[in-house]
Parts: structure tokens; C-alpha cells; sequence
């Protein structure tokens, strides 16, 4: 029987790991508010990931780097209210943790304490070390992200995929090593070439979770609107829609305007 099936009534860094181990693969997805994330919970999605694409999904901003630890906190703590069985990651959000190990730690426990969520998520490798190190020191699970790290677009210019070429893929497996001897739970890899992501999956102890890095990872994770098809002008390679909201929930409401429209709702029924 799978691990996540068995009888498991919350998914933890253990469950995770054990998966991990058994080449059972790993289930993620974002969720930024109550309804979506009970949804989420209900289809028994293993890792749930109030992601900083909250400020792009929900808030129509271009990056991520306009949400702020309170906003993230408020996505949070709406998707912990709906969740009984999976494990809810929280990014910390640009500005929160970079630069400054004391900032990282304050950010990381105001997360926790005030949303009630399992762990947190930084981007970065070597040059994060002491935030992910003094978080960890305080109990608080890490999730490393490496690869296309979204809060650095200014530096990498575009979202192209990362690590082509052999130094940067090189410098990725050694930000995984240490990551993973620094006691992340787990790591996301983001847009990279399907080879690097399976070896660094075969490098680490620790579980990897893939978007957009192939198969030959732990698991993977989808932006929860891209999935279901609310955005539609987003259309990398990486990307397989399940549904295209967008267009349902258009026609339904046109059908809504029209009813309204014409007199035809409400009918006798739906009135007192
Ligand atoms: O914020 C987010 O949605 C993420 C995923 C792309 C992994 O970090």
C-alpha cells in the first residue's frame, strides 16, 4: 500500500521522507485561500504551498516581489483553516529573509506562530545559508527552492530555463548538497533541463519536487490556477491544464447576466 494511504491522517516531514524512500511520488500544489485549499485537502494532495505566486494569481502583480510577509500570513492562515490531512508550506516572501539571518528567523516564526502552518520556503542555495541554518535551529522545517528562483528575475533577466550550462548546473547539485546537510526537508527544483533534476534527485537524501524539471524527481508541483485552467495566457512546456476554468466560469457567467438581463432569474422558485 502507498505510504500517504496508509491510514495517514497528516501528512508530515516523515510521511515525506518515507515516500521518498519507497519511490512513492510526491503530490504539491499552491493554494492561497479557504475554498480551493479544502478542495485541495479533500482530493488528498500530499504538500499544500501558499506560494509567493499569491502575488501574481491573486493580486495581478507581474512578480513576486511586491507581497509582503503580512499578505502571505493572510493566504496562509486561510488555507490552514481548511486543511486536516496535508502538509502546508508558506514561501517566505522577497525582503523577509534575505541578507540578514535575524530578519529570516522573526520572519519564519511570525509564519508559524500566526498562521499555524508546517514549514517554510526559501529560494536560494550557499548565499541563504545562515537564514536556513537559524531557522532550523528554531524547529521550524525548511524547504529549499533552487533553480528558477522567481525573486531574483531582475538578476536572471527572463524565466528561461536555468542551469544549461555545466557551471551553473554544477553550483545547483552543491546548493542541494548542502541544503539537504543543512536539514531541509525537502527541495524544489524549478525549470530545469529533466538530466540535472534526476540527478539531483539521485544526489540528495532528502525528497526533490519538480516544476519543470522533469520526471525523474520525487514529486511534483503546479501553480493551482495554471492546473485548473484559470490562467490562460500562461503556457510553458512544463505546464498540463486539467480544466479551463477560465472559459467555463465565463460562459456561466454570461449565462448569469443574461438571465438577469431578460427577467428569466429569479423564476417563482428561487423567490419567497
Ligand atoms: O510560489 C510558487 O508558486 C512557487 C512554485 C512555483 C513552486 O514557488
Amino acid at each position: 500500500m502507498s505510504v500517504a494511504k496508509k491510514d495517514i491522517k497528516r501528512i508530515t516531514t516523515h510521511v515525506l521522507q518515507a515516500m521518498k524512500e519507497q519511490g512513492e511520488k510526491i503530490s504539491m500544489l499552491t493554494a492561497y485561500d479557504y475554498s480551493i485549499a479544502k478542495i485541495l485537502d479533500a482530493a488528498g494532495i500530499d504538500i499544500l504551498l501558499v506560494g509567493d505566486s499569491a502575488s501574481n494569481v491573486m493580486a495581478g502583480h507581474e512578480t513576486t516581489l511586491p507581497i509582503t510577509l503580512d499578505q502571505m500570513i493572510y493566504h496562509a492562515q486561510s488555507v490552514v483553516r481548511a486543511v486536516d490531512r496535508a502538509f502546508v508550506v508558506v514561501d517566505l516572501p522577497f525582503g523577509s529573509y534575505q541578507g540578514n539571518s535575524t530578519k529570516a528567523l522573526n520572519s519564519a516564526i511570525s509564519i508559524m506562530k500566526e498562521s499555524g502552518a508546517h514549514a517554510v520556503k526559501l529560494e536560494g542555495g550557499a548565499e541563504i545559508e545562515e537564514s536556513v541554518r537559524r531557522i532550523l535551529s528554531a524547529g521550524v522545517p525548511v524547504m529549499g527552492h533552487l533553480g528558477l528562483t522567481p525573486q531574483s528575475i531582475y538578476k536572471f533577466g527572463t524565466y528561461s530555463v536555468r542551469a544549461k550550462e555545466e557551471a551553473e548546473a554544477q553550483q545547483l547539485i552543491e546548493d542541494a548538497r548542502l541544503l539537504a546537510e543543512l536539514g531541509c526537508f525537502a527541495i524544489v527544483l524549478e525549470k530545469i533541463p529533466a538530466e540535472l533534476g534526476k540527478k539531483v534527485a539521485e544526489s540528495v537524501h532528502i525528497p526533490v519536487i519538480g516544476i519543470g524539471a522533469g520526471g525523474g524527481v520525487d514529486g511534483q508541483v503546479l501553480v493551482v490556477h495554471d492546473l485548473l485552467g484559470l490562467t490562460k495566457d500562461f503556457n510553458p512546456r512544463f505546464l498540463r491544464r486539467y480544466l479551463n476554468l477560465f472559459e467555463t466560469v465565463q460562459n456561466a457567467v454570461e449565462n448569469y447576466i443574461s438571465d438577469v438581463k431578460s427577467g428569466d432569474f429569479p423564476s417563482k422558485d428561487e423567490q419567497y
